[in-house]
C-alpha cells in the first residue's frame, strides 16, 4: 500500500509532542506533510474533518495517566473510515498508564485503526532548572528513535495489502482505565508575578484554553488553567509561575523519584 500524505493532528501546549511527530514524518518520508494543530483555542471550533486517503498521525500529551481531556474534545471533531493512523503519547519520564490504550481507542471510535502505536518521553510540564524532569527532551536520541520508528511505519504500510485487523496494534494498558482523583489539581492555577510582568501578552497567545486577559493587568481564570504550564515556559520574564504549595509538592514529588531515564517504545 502506497500512502504519499502524512497529516500530523496534535496538541502540545510546550512542544514536546509537536517535535516527535515531525521526527516520525521525517523518518516516514512523506511527499506531502500537512500540519494540524489542535493546541489553540480556535480549534474547537474546526469544520467537521472526515479523513479518508491519507495516513494520520495524532499525538498527545499524558495528564495523569491518560489522554489530555482538551485534546479529546479536538480530536473528536475528526473522522476516518478505516483511515490507517499512527497514534503517539508524550509524558514527562514518570509514566503513560492507560494512555496510549485510551488513544488507540479513541480513534477507533473515530473510524481509524491505529497501525502503529508508541509512547515517547518530553520535558516535563512541571519541570524547571530547579526541579528538572527529563529537560530538554526529546533529545538527539529521542529525535533519532523517532525517525527509525517513521521508516518502520513505512515498511510496514508498503507491506500491506489492505487495511483490516491484521494491521491492528494491541497497546498496553487497564479496562476500565485507571481514573486518578484530580481534586488536588483543581485549585491550583499559573498566576502572574506582578514586578516581574512587562504586560507583553505572550502567555495569552499561547494559552491552550483563553484562560489569560491581559489589560492594565494579567488576569488568569482559573477555574479553566489545565495547568500545562506553556505560559510559564514561553514567559522571558520569569513573570508566570504555577506556585502554590500542592503544585510544589507534586512537582518535587515527580521529580525527585522519576530521574531514571525512561526511553521510547513502540508498537508495530
Ligand atoms: C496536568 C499534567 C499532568 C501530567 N501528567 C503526567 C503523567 O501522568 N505522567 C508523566 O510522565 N508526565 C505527565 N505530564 C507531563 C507531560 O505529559 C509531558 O511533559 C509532555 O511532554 C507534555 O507535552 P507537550 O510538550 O506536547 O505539551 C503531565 C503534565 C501536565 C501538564
Ligand atoms: S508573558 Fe510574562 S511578561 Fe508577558 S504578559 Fe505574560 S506574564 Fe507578563
Ligand atoms: S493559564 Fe493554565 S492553561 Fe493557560 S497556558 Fe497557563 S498553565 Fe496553560
Amino acid at each position: 500500500m502506497n500512502i504519499d500524505t502524512v497529516k500530523l493532528v496534535y496538541f502540545s501546549p510546550t512542544g514536546t509532542t509537536r517535535k516527535i511527530l515531525n521526527g516520525i514524518s521525517d523518518g516516514f518520508c512523506a511527499g506531502s506533510i500537512e500540519q494540524i494543530d489542535l493546541t489553540l483555542p480556535t480549534a474547537d471550533t474546526l469544520a467537521p474533518a472526515d479523513i479518508q486517503k491519507e495516513l494520520v498521525i495524532f499525538g498527545v500529551p499524558v495528564y495523569e495517566g491518560r489522554v489530555s481531556k482538551t485534546a479529546i474534545a479536538r480530536l473528536q471533531q475528526f473522522k476516518g473510515n478505516k483511515t490507517p493512523a499512527v497514534i503517539v503519547v508524550m509524558y514527562g519520564n514518570r509514566d503513560y498508564e492507560d494512555a496510549l490504550l485510551e488513544l488507540n481507542d479513541l480513534t477507533r471510535e473515530m473510524g481509524f485503526l491505529p497501525i502503529a502505536g508508541a509512547a515517547f518521553v518530553g520535558e516535563h510540564s512541571f519541570a524547571n532548572a530547579n526541579r528538572p524532569l527529563a529537560n530538554g527532551r526529546p533529545d538527539a536520541k529521542d529525535m533519532q528513535a523517532a525517525k527509525e520508528f517513521g521508516s518502520k511505519i513505512q515498511a510496514k504500510m508498503k507491506d500491506m495489502a489492505a487495511i483490516d485487523e491484521s494491521c491492528a496494534i494491541t497497546p498496553p494498558g487497564n479496562i476500565p482505565y485507571i481514573e486518578h482523583d484530580g481534586t488536588h489539581m483543581k485549585t491550583m492555577a499559573a498566576t502572574t508575578l506582578v514586578e516581574n510582568c512587562i504586560l507583553c501578552g505572550s502567555c495569552a497567545t499561547v494559552c491552550p484554553v483563553g484562560a489569560i486577559c491581559v489589560e492594565d493587568a494579567v488576569t488568569t481564570d482559573i477555574t479553566a488553567c489545565i495547568l500545562c504550564n506553556a505560559c510559564v515556559k514561553n514567559c522571558l520574564n520569569g513573570a508566570r509561575v504555577v506556585d502554590d504549595p500542592m503544585a510544589n509538592k507534586i512537582a518535587n514529588w515527580v521529580s525527585r523519584n522519576f530521574q531514571a531515564r525512561r526511553d521510547p517504545v513502540t508498537f508495530i
